[in-house]
């Protein structure tokens, strides 16, 4: 798993190494402008058929307001990225393994604004992921919803971002929000659409067509790529009931099916913005803000 941090000049030698081999995790943030739009249950089933992918995973809960990866993993964190914040723990104590060794850092409520932290708990968190000495291929980020900052720079020092919405009017509208505010405040400009909880592609397309359709009409120089739908299946809410996901649970449903299906389709996209992929400058440059 991860290793304690090595002090001294022995440990510098071995970061340095780690560095330049960990240079190609993939960060892709799941981000919304309105809640409930499914963000979670996205994150824990892409997690898992990327995993079955043979990807290493490891999965950050940035919704430090609301968090609940934990849950659908079935685990009970002690522990979670506010005690490294405050230097009470390693990020080795609070990364948890999660079903099918899919690595998880928890999130906890009361997790202050990733913008207000103090000079030494932005040190606390960049040691921290300087010691991570496990390289991963995929950091995901389960945000939280909205428009305020930890959602936002999550998104930004992200590599990818996959904004999810539903046919429902005023999660196309938060989303249009979302991406306007990321693009006119911190020119961001290329995002993933996926549409969740509709019947059939067509319906995931037009809702595509509606978002698209504005974007280019008013945030000229934005790219928004249609990455799919998951489709509108009750096995999701029943997997979540059983602390659990429907990859797990329901393998053939046919919202597992999409899960397969989008995670295949990540995997042979090339990664737009991984020249400076690795974990490390993902936190260098979330806290740099
Ligand atoms: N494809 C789907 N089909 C049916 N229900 C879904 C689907 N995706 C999510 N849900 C349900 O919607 C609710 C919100 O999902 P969640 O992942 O917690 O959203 P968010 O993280 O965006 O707030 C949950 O009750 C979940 O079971
Ligand atoms: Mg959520």
């Amino acid at each position: 798993m991860v290793k304690k941090k090595v002090q001294g000049l022995e440990g510098n030698r071995r970061m340095s190494q780690t560095t330049v081999d960990a240079s190609t995790t993939r960060v892709i943030s799941v981000t919304s402008g309105k809640g409930g739009v499914g963000k979670t249950n996205i994150v824990g089933n892409l997690a898992l058929a990327l995993r079955r992918l043979g990807k290493k995973v490891l999965v950050l809960d940035g919704d430090l307001g609301l968090a609940n990866i934990d849950i659908i993993f079935g685990l009970s964190p002690a522990y979670n990225i506010k005690h490294v914040i405050n230097g009470e723990r390693n990020l080795s104590e609070v990364m948890m393994r999660g079903p099918e060794d899919i690595q998880i850092i928890p999130a906890g409520s009361g997790v202050q604004d990733l913008v207000h932290l103090t000079q030494g708990q932005k040190l606390n968190l960049l040691n921290e992921f300087d010691s991570l000495d496990e390289n991963f291929d995929i950091l995901l980020i389960d945000t939280g919803a909205g428009i305020s900052s930890n959602v936002i720079y999550f998104s930004i020092a992200a590599d990818e971002r996959i904004v999810v919405a539903t046919s429902e009017p005023t999660s196309i509208t938060d989303a249009y929000a979302l991406i306007k505010v990321m693009y006119t405040k911190h020119g961001t400009n290329t995002f993933k659409l996926l549409v969740n909880m509709v019947e059939h592609d067509e319906e995931g397309r037009s809702v595509f067509e509606n978002l698209s359709n504005a974007i280019v009409r008013f945030l000229k120089g934005i790219s928004l790529e249609y990455v799919g739908f998951i489709p509108r299946d009750s096995n999701v809410e029943k997997a979540v009931r059983q602390q659990s996901t429907v990859l797990t649970r329901y393998p053939e449903s046919s919202s597992s099916r999409s899960f397969v299906d989008l995670a295949n389709r990540l995997n042979a996209s090339q990664c737009s913005a991984a020249q400076d992929g690795n974990i490390k400058f993902f936190w260098k440059k979330l806290i740099a803000r």
